[in-house]
């Protein structure tokens, strides 16, 4: 079992829209799906409740339950653990950290995002775990200067996945209706993104975790990539410069 979370100290940047489908187009690609919702908004407690499906479980779960909940669901044969946690730095986002196989840490293309991002890569790197940056909503006309900016200073600051995710119409309208994008309107431009979003997901769990026996300072796969191999100092300033061009 692989457990992802949705997670930046930032409301609004996309972690419960993209857990949702990414969730339901990792259980069309064959995954047994269990989404936990650490937001006490339980934003897809109530996209589940619309959905009126049971072939992707939702559940609100206290932090006190959280392992315990977490081992039950490997049991049962779950997959993959999907965790969507609330927009800012609190005890259910810590958790969701600790709990997961791989962060991933969404952004929209401008700078308040950006350096949500960079302060939720902090905590993400305290806690040991590998991490992944996505940019959410981006004009869909991708060559756009603040999208490059932001893809950039996102890469800058330890890996990006592809593709970028773009603002679209039907990404609210599925959230409206408890479906996803890709059983809206399963054809179209919005169901390929998140299908393929999955496939990068997924190949990236499948690179070795060395987070269990990491102590918390170690590096990450990410902190070792060609994009990161500045000194500490120097590569967040880098960042906080391509972040603040992103603007
Ligand atoms: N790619 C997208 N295209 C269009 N709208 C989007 C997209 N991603 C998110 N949204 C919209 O942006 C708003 C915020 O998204 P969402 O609720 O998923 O963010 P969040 O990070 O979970 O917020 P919070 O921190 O408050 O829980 C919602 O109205 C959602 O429909
Ligand atoms: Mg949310």
């Amino acid at each position: 079992m692989r457990t992802i979370a949705f997670v930046t100290q930032k409301g609004g940047a996309g972690k419960s829209t993209l857990a949702s489908n990414i969730s339901v187009a990792a259980q069309q690609a064959g995954e047994r799906v269990f989404i936990i919702d650490l937001d006490p908004l339980q934003s897809l407690v109530k996209w589940s409740e619309m959905r009126g499906q049971s072939d992707i479980p939702v559940e609100h779960v206290p932090l006190t339950k959280l392992s315990k909940a977490l081992d039950a669901l490997e049991k049962k044969g779950v997959t993959l653990v999907v965790i969507d946690a609330p927009g800012q730095d609190s005890e259910q986002s810590q958790a969701a950290i600790r709990a997961a196989d791989l962060c991933i840490i969404p952004a929209r293309p401008n700078v308040f995002d950006l350096w949500a991002s960079e302060a939720t890569r902090v905590k993400v790197k305290e806690a040991g775990k590998e991490y992944a940056f996505l940019l959410n909503q981006c004009p869909p006309a991708q060559q756009n200067a603040r999208v490059e900016q932001g893809a950039k200073a996102l890469q800058a600051m330890g890996g990006l996945l592809a593709p970028l995710v773009s603002a679209r119409v039907d990404y609210q309208e599925a959230a409206r209706q408890g479906l996803s994008v890709g059983e809206l309107s399963p054809s179209g431009v919005a169901a390929v993104e998140m299908r393929d979003l999955w496939s990068s997901v997924k190949r990236r769990l499948k690179k070795p975790s060395t987070s269990a026996a990491r102590p918390a300072q170690g590096k990450s796969a990410a902190d070792k990539s060609d994009a990161t191999k500045a000194a500490p100092a120097k590569h967040a300033a880098k960042a906080r410069k391509a972040s603040a061009k992103a603007a």
